[in-house]
């Protein structure tokens, strides 16, 4: 999700996590928000100002008496953002703020924040499952503050249990979904996304290119808008979306079962894996030994199941079925061809083998195809930028 022009409260409290929320800046920064930053005094001792501020390029609010430009500073702050997260949020100021306490410049900017505020707890796992900290956390929610679970793991007291700060990444994610509308409340959608692989012998196999960055981007943002999102993939090196339904799968046969156990609970479903058209037909059960009396070697393929043509005989009238083309050449010809063959709604084809579009790339030029023959161009863009263009679409074509 792009941050820019957006503004965003990273209030840090005094625990040894605090050092997670210099990553978090960044991560925020990266994706172009402005970010001010505003620290206990209990945060300084385990983390510099100096770093929030050189990363944050704002001064750090601490102390409303000492660091404000204005008497009114924490008001402009609390009245110009857009979310505040605060990471790590301790017992302390858990407690302090379900309470209406504001004894700090942390405390003070909050109550003034009417935007969305989503606090991460981090503590000893006693401190937190303590009730008092537990009835604290449940007046918060019924305030309406978003509140980010705890990781379980150990703990810097050496205990083991729930009390860490989620990784930056993930306190990142969630805030993405925070702050993204909520317009596909209700819809299932089934992705599919990477590659097959289809077993030669037990060490070698046929595949693709496929990364599964395209698949995994449509996986993402359509949970981030608040669909329930099954994704099955094929084997890819990215971390699973998180509140993603994930099913691992490695051929065409168990791809095809997977999609055909979850296909009828599917409103939406969006096709990008890059499924292999063919098998060997007899895979070894031992590894294929090097012929000493042939430098050539045959291997019998036989077709697979083309599982997308199969999703378009069974699919019922509720049902938007996508399809992807990977092409290098006639694309418009191709999809068009596909398009009508397959039964689909809607196909997006992209242009393959050209650098930054197709396979691995970050990025992707699609054109999107509709059954009634009209198109729309989608310019070169980063692949989570077509997956909410292709979102945005499918909910126009669907009302
Ligand atoms: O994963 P990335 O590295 O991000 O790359 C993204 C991508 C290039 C793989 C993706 O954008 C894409 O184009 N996916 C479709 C690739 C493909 O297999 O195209 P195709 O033209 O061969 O197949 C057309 C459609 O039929 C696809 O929706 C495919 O999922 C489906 N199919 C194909 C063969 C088969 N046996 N079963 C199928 O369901």
């Amino acid at each position: 999700m792009e941050f820019k022009d957006r503004h965003i409260l990273l209030g840090i409290t005094g625990g040894i996590a605090a050092y997670k929320s210099v990553e978090l800046l960044r991560l925020l920064k990266k994706a172009g928000a402005d970010v001010h930053v505003a620290m206990t005094e209990a945060a300084l001792q385990f983390v510099g100002r100096t770093t929030f501020e050189v990363l944050s390029e704002n001064c750090v609010l601490t102390n409303l008496w000492k660091d404000t430009a204005s008497s009114v500073t924490h008001i402009d702050i609390a009245t110009s953002i857009d979310a505040a997260i605060i990471a790590p949020a301790t017992a302390n100021f858990i407690g302090k703020y379900a309470h209406g306490i504001a004894d700090d410049a942390l405390l003070t900017t909050l109550l003034a924040v009417t935007s969305p505020v989503m606090i991460c707890p981090s503590m000893n796992t006693d401190m937190y499952q303590n009730i008092r900290v537990q009835r604290n956390l449940d007046i918060l929610e019924q305030d309406g503050i978003h509140i980010l679970d705890p990781d379980d793991g150990v703990l810097a007291c050496k205990t083991v249990g729930a009390g860490r700060l989620p990784d930056p990444w993930f306190i990142f994610d969630r805030l993405c979904k925070l702050l993204t509308p909520k317009d596909l409340v209700g819809r299932q959608i089934l992705v599919t996304a990477g590659p097959t692989i289809e077993a030669i012998d037990p060490v070698r196999y046929v595949s693709n290119h496929s990364s599964g960055k395209m698949g995994y981007a449509i996986a993402e943002a359509a949970e981030q808008r608040g669909a329930r999102v099954t994704l099955i993939s094929g084997p890819v090196s990215l971390d699973p979306p998180v509140g993603v339904e994930c099913i691992f799968v490695e051929s065409c046969e168990q791809m095809a079962a997977a999609v055909f156990s979850h296909l009828a609970a599917a409103d939406i479903i969006v096709k990008v894996a890059a499924v292999a058209d063919y098998r060997p037909i007899d895979p070894g059960t031992r590894k294929i030994k090097k012929n000493q009396a042939s430098k050539e070697i045959t291997i019998a393929m036989t077709e697979n199941m083309d599982i997308l043509n199969r999703i378009g005989e069974l699919k019922t009238d509720r049902q938007f079925l996508v399809g992807f083309a990977a092409e290098t050449n006639d694309l418009e010809k191709h999809a068009l061809a596909k398009i009508k063959k397959k039964n689909l709604d809607m196909i997006a084809a992209n242009l393959v083998g050209t650098g930054d579009s197709g396979f691995k790339t970050n990025t992707n030029k699609v054109k999107l195809f509709f059954k009634d023959g009209s198109s729309k161009d989608i310019p070169l863009m980063d692949k989570h930028k077509v997956a909410h263009i292709l979102l945005d679409t499918i909910i126009e074509q669907t009302g």
